[in-house]
């Protein structure tokens, strides 16, 4: 499929809709839900939005895991509740930027990896949906991971996931000034290539101070909601028959 078939007349990927859109049907009626960021995420979000104006659904509250979720559900009417008032959530959605046959995932490139895994650990369900170009073989195997540091001896952490192995870039904003998630963190996008063993690389990447959060997703995924060329396939994480990977 060409590129230009990709994009929907306000420029947005008709795959990432889809699967946002479609994961809205894991709510019912009085949940409390997580709200994802990013763009495919934004599409629950305003699913939502649309199902409970119709009074389709009623009863929602979201708990957002960005500032930017947050503004737009807010702009939408969702109401918003927090995790103080709501430490267990009934569902999480959200995206991701790279899946495994074992749906672990890397998250982040959006920057919200630390609330977004906060909130997903407070999920009972968590539905990740992502186009069907985010799965992979293995993690690493087709973008960076991201880190998140504090700005205090941020160098250090640098060079600390350089002796891991990881190609290490800061991240920057389209101005190119330093990218400041919303705890005010920074972000250290990792090239580490293929990630043999994810588990053994997040613990050894959490134990160093300074370091606050990385974006291995790892036996978190309960659902997950797959857009592709021949529609949304939908895979729970006991499912025999995992998902195609690219
Ligand atoms: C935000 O920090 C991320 O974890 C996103 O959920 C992830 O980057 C997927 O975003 P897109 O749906 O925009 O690709």
């Amino acid at each position: 499929m060409a590129t230009s078939e990709l994009v929907g007349p306000g420029g947005e990927d008709p795959r990432r809709v889809a699967a946002g859109k479609a994961a809205v049907d894991c709510i019912a009626p009085g949940m409390v839900v997580g709200l994802g960021t990013g763009r495919t995420a934004i599409w629950a979000v305003r699913r939502l939005a649309e199902q409970l104006r119709q009074r389709s659904l009623t009863d929602v509250v979201g708990v957002p895991t960005s500032l930017a979720t947050a503004q737009e559900a807010r702009r939408l009417g969702i109401p918003l509740t927090s995790l103080e008032a709501h430490p267990r959530l009934d569902l999480v959605i959200d995206g991701a930027d790279e899946v495994d046959p074992d749906l672990n995932l890397i998250k982040g490139g959006g920057g919200a990896l630390l609330r977004e895994k906060i909130v997903a650990q407070a999920g009972r369900r968590r539905v990740i949906v992502v186009d069907a170009a985010k799965m992979s073989p293995q993690l690493g195997t087709k973008g960076a991971l991201p880190v998140e540091v504090v700005p205090f001896g941020w160098k250090s952490q640098r060079s600390y996931l350089e002796h891991l192995g990881a190609h290490v870039a800061l991240r920057r904003d389209a101005n190119r000034n330093i990218f400041e998630t919303d705890q005010g963190n920074y972000i250290l996008d990792c090239q580490f290539g293929p990630i043999p063993d994810a588990a053994e690389l997040g613990q050894r990447i959490k134990q160093r101070s300074g370091i606050v959060e990385h974006g291995l997703f790892l036996q978190m995924t309960t659902d997950l909601i797959v857009a592709g060329p021949d529609g949304i396939q939908r895979y729970g994480a006991v499912s025999q028959n995992g998902p195609s990977m690219e």
